[in-house]
């Protein structure tokens, strides 16, 4: 096999709430997350010659060794002992950067699903997603994505089972802001840290209560996602940009829920079909045009990173 095209999908938070601190210093989290059909592109081309090398067609993106496609494809060469393996890759950017909504990391799954397809090592998914928690905490969710309790960083999943309904969101961004997601845990742990939980039984305690919650097996229409994300509270006050979003989608007729996708700057309101979602849209045009948002209309997705046909 030669070459290879595989899409990454990107995701949004239907919940992330904030459990407390872990002692490796990042938060214990119990979130559910959802794919959506906003997808990236890359192709792998197998060149054996012992270099991996990335191009993009989105020049604000680094194309180096920090990039999370090549950490992956780096992290998966090395684990396979065949140091001669070799891949030139091209990444198509359709989600947008510092959103929110894991591109990064669900181009670094890609990465890792397709090499171990492109160069025959015969990985599971199980032994990928441990290989993508290495790099970052949404990384393994993005591995089969679709609907999934995610606990522990991200890293600890839970699939859930596929939404009977096949929902779909609109998203705003502002193409100019970025949030940092180191900051964003930061401010919450400097704002809410002495009211965290404490201990593994209060955590589990809350997961239990996640994995029970009506809402989410399976998610429908009928009794929707009420949408919770802690990290809103802290980003919303700092970040114009968010709060605009967020009232623009709360303004809307017809919309299940809204919130602040991950760390934000998106945000998202849930629609019971594709068309519901675009008629927001269009309602909104003018509004989102004066306040310099981009907006995307999208299904739920069942799956997370695929190599295409
Ligand atoms: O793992 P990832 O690179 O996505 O995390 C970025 C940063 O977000 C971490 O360095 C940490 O500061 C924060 N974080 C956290 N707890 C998590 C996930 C991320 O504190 N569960």
């Amino acid at each position: 096999m030669s070459a290879i095209t595989v899409t990454a999908p990107a995701k949004v938070n239907l919940h992330l709430e904030v459990l407390g601190l872990r002692s490796d210093g990042f938060h214990e989290l119990a979130m559910v997350m959802q794919s959506i059909d906003l997808a990236d592109c890359l192709e792998f081309q197998n060149t054996a010659d012992a270099q991996l090398s990335l191009r993009c067609n989105e020049p604000s993106l680094s194309i180096g060794n920090d990039n999370l496609v090549l950490k992956a494809a780096h992290l998966l060469r090395e684990r396979s002992g065949f140091n001669e393996l070799g891949a030139s890759i091209h990444l198509e950017k359709h989600i947008p950067i510092g959103a929110g909504l894991a591109g990064g990391s669900s181009d670094g799954a890609a990465a890792l699903v397709g090499l171990n397809h492109l160069w025959g090592l015969g990985r599971s998914h199980v032994e990928l997603e441990e290989l993508a928690a290495e790099l970052g905490s949404d990384m393994p969710f993005c591995i089969r994505g679709g609907s999934q309790l995610c606990f522990g960083r991200g890293e600890l999943l839970e699939v859930l089972p596929s939404p009977t309904d096949l929902m779909a969101v609109l998203l705003l961004k502002d193409p100019d802001v970025s949030v940092s997601t180191p900051w964003a845990y930061q401010r919450c742990r400097d704002l809410h840290g002495e009211s965290y939980l404490q201990g593994e039984s209060a955590f589990e305690e809350r997961r239990q209560a996640l994995r029970e919650a009506a809402w989410t097996r399976p998610i429908q229409t009928e009794l929707p996602p009420p949408l919770r994300n802690d990290l809103q509270a802290v980003v919303e006050p700092e970040t114009p940009a968010v709060q605009k979003a967020l009232q623009l989608l709360r303004s809307l007729p017809g919309t299940l829920a809204v919130a602040m996708s991950g760390s934000g700057p998106s945000c998202f309101a849930l629609f019971p079909d594709l068309p519901s979602s675009q008629q927001a849209r269009d309602a909104l045009k003018t509004h989102l045009e004066i306040a310099g948002l981009s907006a995307w209309c999208c299904p739920l997705r069942l799956s997370g990173v695929r190599i295409e046909p």
